[in-house]
């Protein structure tokens, strides 16, 4: 949609009401993952490998942690264009590109079918869905959104589902609802915390996002939002294991530093946390608890929350939330400084 096309515009108001509306595509997405059959031999040594980039690529984090915890196949994110070395035939390949026109991705689907890798596409359309139709590969066509990272429901919810209905995340289907459900009950008060984060936000400086390991990818998540949305710098780790180097440094800078706490609200997670701040003496603090019972909710409320928030400290900031100039730039300067995604692909191997 807007990001395609030089002509159209999105406002922060209409950028924001796209945010809150998440539960529609969300669902929409989930269902239409959820009837994908991959054919039998499309994932038998276990093994995914999700490549994107940018708001595409967080699908990857997202899955990845959730296959951790509730169980399925052994996840490879890819945020670049090389495919690991050992994937090959019974190894499945996620490409994701909500342009699908991002020349890493496009790089990683015609390596993943020379390698001989099964190849999912999700897309709106652009290349990665017209090679995919060319080599009869699995494409799931998602739903437009004003620009990629808001679209993240379409990418998270189509993969989501598509793995969950082919035995490749043991995600329980209950809870899967319950996080749609709790997308289409909670506008309210997600408006209300993201109000309240974003005016944190605005005064904020040297923000450290630090998150319990499980919620590592609302971390990462967040610092992109802000990143592009608020135009907002910072930096995203995760306990325990920033506590056995970085929480040096937080400490030395002691005053100068403002930390913004992903917590779950379930123990050891919350004390761990309490006590790293403790010893770290910022000069603010706010802590989000995440809100839902399961970590698969926990994690969409936090997406959720980042994304509402980040356009909110965008106006706040008197910042346009949507436009994108040196993410732009840099697209372009892959396009011409490398030779990723752009030569035509190799035929699949037999
Ligand atoms: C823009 C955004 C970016 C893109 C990235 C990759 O809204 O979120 O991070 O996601 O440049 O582009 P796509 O998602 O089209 O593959």
């Amino acid at each position: 949609m807007a990001e395609k096309g030089a002509a159209a515009m999105v406002s922060a108001e209409e950028f924001l009401a796209y945010y809150l509306g998440w539960a529609a595509p969300a669902r929409r997405a989930y269902a239409a993952g959820a009837a994908v059959r991959l054919p039998a031999a499309a994932a038998t040594s276990g093994r995914v490998v999700v490549c994107g980039m940018g708001g595409s690529g967080a699908a990857g984090d997202y899955v990845e942690t959730l296959s951790r915890t509730y169980g399925g196949s052994a996840v490879t994110v890819v945020k670049g264009p090389r495919v690991p070395a050992w994937a090959g035939p019974g190894d499945l390949v996620v490409a994701v590109s909500f342009s699908g026109n991002t020349r890493e991705t496009l790089e990683c689907a015609a390596q993943a079918l020379s390698m001989g890798a099964g190849l999912v596409a999700v897309t709106t359309g652009g290349r990665l869905a017209e090679l995919a139709r060319r080599w009869g590969s699995q494409l799931i066509v998602v739903g437009e959104a004003p620009a990629p990272r808001a679209g993240w429901p379409q990418l998270f919810y189509s993969i989501a589902g598509m793995l969950q209905a082919n035995g490749l995340l043991s995600l329980p289907v209950w809870d899967v609802e319950e996080s749609l459900g709790l997308l289409e009950a909670e506008r309210g008060r997600i408006e209300e915390e993201a109000r309240r984060l974003a005016e944190w936000l605005v005064e904020a400086s040297r923000v450290q996002i630090v998150a319990a390991e499980p919620l590592y990818p609302a971390a990462v998540r967040l610092r992109s939002e802000l990143a592009e949305n608020s135009k907002l710098a910072s930096a995203a780790s995760m306990l325990p294991e920033a506590g056995h180097n970085e929480l040096e440094a937080w400490a030395a800078l002691g005053g100068s530093i403002d930390m913004l706490v992903l917590d779950p609200g379930v123990e050891p997670w919350s004390s761990l946390l309490r006590e790293a701040v403790g010893l770290v003496g910022p000069r603010r603090l706010y802590r989000v608890e995440a809100f839902g019972e399961t970590l698969l909710q926990k994690l969409v409320w936090l997406t959720w929350l980042a994304g509402v928030a980040s356009v909110k400290a965008a106006v706040m900031r008197g910042v346009d939330p949507y436009g994108l100039s040196a993410v732009k730039g840099f697209r372009r300067v892959v396009e011409a400084a490398t030779p990723w995604g752009s030569g035509e692909p190799r035929a699949p191997s037999a």
